[in-house]
């Protein structure tokens, strides 16, 4: 069914090719890399204040500073947990389909893509055990069934591009944002630099997919496709939300906050800010 990924046209090739070279070039060793202070003073944001869930809402105003300094640093250590269940994920998939056939051309790269990815989860854990003592679990629902059919892998690297896209329009401003400790500067600017090469593979390889599926679907299956990936966008957006982040901050009734939130006026900006650049993509595909 992915015919289409074995005699790939010569831009692919050349993305491929320049990526995995990339790879090689900017190498290095995560062990060594980072400086892990034994604690990071807690009086300051551990988090960008634009990318907590209550930035620009009603209940922000009804904490203090020192509150909303917690609720930054308990939301750091969700998202670093995220991080680590969304790469378990990813790694369980291209490790099922690295050296299979209809992957033949991409496996060259998908060798950096998982040494890289085992070594994120790494110090993302490393991050949430040393300064959290904990990493978060999974939200429910995680494991929407992906369906099995000739759409799967679609799917499966879609939603691989998604979270990954998410991630880095986390990253790449906590990585410039001087008001957080250089270890968690590091950290996302590092992680930063990785995912660019993954995004750039990313959409090369859901487009090519997609390209192939469309060959060979009705309207109604690639209607079903766009709801599907639509259904997953919210549903990783959502996970931003830990009603176990609010609790851990001191907050009283976390669900009722995570309610009061998901509906409040400022969820649609920060959900577009967040999938701007994915939308996009997704759009001019003609995915969704
Ligand atoms: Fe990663
Ligand atoms: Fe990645």
């Amino acid at each position: 069914m992915v015919s289409v990924l074995i005699d790939q046209n010569d831009r692919f090739l050349d993305i491929l090719e320049r990526l995995s070279s990339k790879s090689v070039e900017d190498y290095y060793n995560p062990y060594k890399l980072f400086e892990w202070p034994d604690r990071l003073p807690e009086n300051m944001w551990w988090m960008s204040p634009e990318l907590t869930t209550t930035y620009g809402t009603a209940a922000a105003e009804r904490l203090t500073q020192e509150q909303l300094y917690a609720l930054s640093r308990y939301e750091s250590i969700n998202f670093y947990s995220l991080n680590v269940h969304g790469i378990r994920e990813l790694l369980i998939e291209v490790t099922k389909r690295i050296h299979t056939s209809g992957f033949e051309t991409p496996s060259e790269f998908f060798h950096h893509f998982i040494g890289e990815e085992n070594e994120h989860m790494w110090f993302f854990a490393e991050f949430c055990l040393r300064y959290g003592k904990k990493i978060y679990r999974q939200p429910a629902g995680a494991s929407v069934e992906i369906p099995r059919s000739d759409v799967e892998s679609l799917l499966v690297f879609a939603r691989i591009l998604i979270f990954e896209e998410l991630v880095d329009h986390f990253n790449s401003k906590m990585a410039l944002d001087t008001r957080l400790h250089e270890t968690i500067r590091a950290i996302n600017r590092i992680h930063h630099q990785d995912e660019s090469r993954h995004i750039a593979f990313g959409r090369e390889l859901v487009s090519a997919l997609f390209a192939e599926v469309k060959k060979n679907s009705t309207e109604q299956e690639l209607a079903d496709v766009s709801a599907y990936i639509k259904r997953y966008m919210t549903y990783s957006f959502e996970s931003l939300f830990n009603p176990q982040v609010y609790r851990d901050a001191g907050v009283e009734k976390p669900q009722e906050l995570r309610r009061e939130l998901l509906q409040a006026p400022a969820r649609a900006k920060f959900e577009q800010s967040v999938f701007r650049k994915t939308t996009k993509f997704l759009q001019k595909a003609g995915i969704i």
